[in-house]
């Protein structure tokens, strides 16, 4: 594992936008895991701007998104299908046809989940999939369970993350209770991990999921036994993880 450290938030965005763009260079064709959350807002902005600038291309680019909640509709403005046009997709010309959000508005979950699994199967599989850090450890909404789900299915929302969540609704009762998320199975089987985390409140769950035990009650905790991961965090982020340095980026190797 590569454990990044940085000074700031726009500092975690641009390296986190630097790994992903390396994938693009080496394959115009790439398929990008792209995940929602305010960590990675950053992130797609400098994307963005990198596009606007000419430095990189959409063009033949194929997305899948980890997560979206069940039951709402693609245009509304708290759908994970909104999200990512207003952050990515609307900015950039990526043909819409090659992005893929799980359709929470489906209501045959089952159905919904198996032909998303397929959907990424058939695109050859994710070259590098981004995650951001729920609190309580959650990557996608796979969350803290007694064991690691495997493919993409349909999950009950725990009351940490729909009250984190909870903010960017009018109220706490319109969250859904219910997303489709990929599988932990599924995040694994992506070739490369981006991670990002920011944040004070974040700390602890940094410390847990990267350097304690991988425990299905950490979901995030299983990626420190994929081959080949980079988290960025920034130092707010970093703090419970005693390294007590105070270069702008420390990176380390955690066998
Ligand atoms: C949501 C998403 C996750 C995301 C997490 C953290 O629950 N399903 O994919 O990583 O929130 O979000 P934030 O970056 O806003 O803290």
């Amino acid at each position: 594992m590569n454990f990044i450290i940085t000074d700031t938030y726009e500092e975690m965005s641009r390296m986190g936008a630097a790994e992903i763009e390396a994938v693009m260079a080496d394959n115009p064709q790439c398929v990008l895991g792209l995940a929602t959350g305010s960590t990675p807002i950053g992130l797609y902005a400098d994307l963005v701007a990198d596009y606007e600038a000419g430095k990189i291309s959409f063009k033949d680019v194929t997305t899948f998104n980890l997560d979206e909640y069940r039951g709402l509709a693609p245009d509304h403005d708290q759908s994970y299908h909104w999200f990512m046009a207003d952050n990515l997709f609307n900015h950039v010309d990526i043909d819409p046809a090659r992005t893929h959000v799980p359709d929470g508005f489906d209501p045959d979950a089952e159905a919904a989940c198996a032909a998303y699994e397929e959907a990424i199967e058939e695109a050859g599989g994710i070259d590098i999939q981004l995650l951001g850090l729920g609190h309580n450890g959650h990557i996608g909404f796979n969350e803290p369970a007694d064991n690691f789900p495997v493919a993409t299915h349909c999950v009950t929302l725990t009351e940490s993350t729909i009250n984190a969540n909870s903010r960017l609704f009018d109220s706490i009762d319109d969250v859904p209770h219910e997303a489709y998320t990929m599988g932990i199975g599924t995040i694994m089987k992506a070739k490369k991990i981006l991670v990002v985390a920011s944040g004070e409140d974040k700390a602890a769950i940094v410390k847990q999921a990267f350097f304690g035990p991988v425990v299905p009650e950490v979901p995030a905790s299983v990626l420190q036994l994929h081959p080949d991961v980079t988290v960025i965090v920034d130092q707010a982020a970093a703090q419970a993880c005693e390294m007590g340095s105070t270069e702008a980026v420390i990176s380390m190797t955690v066998e």
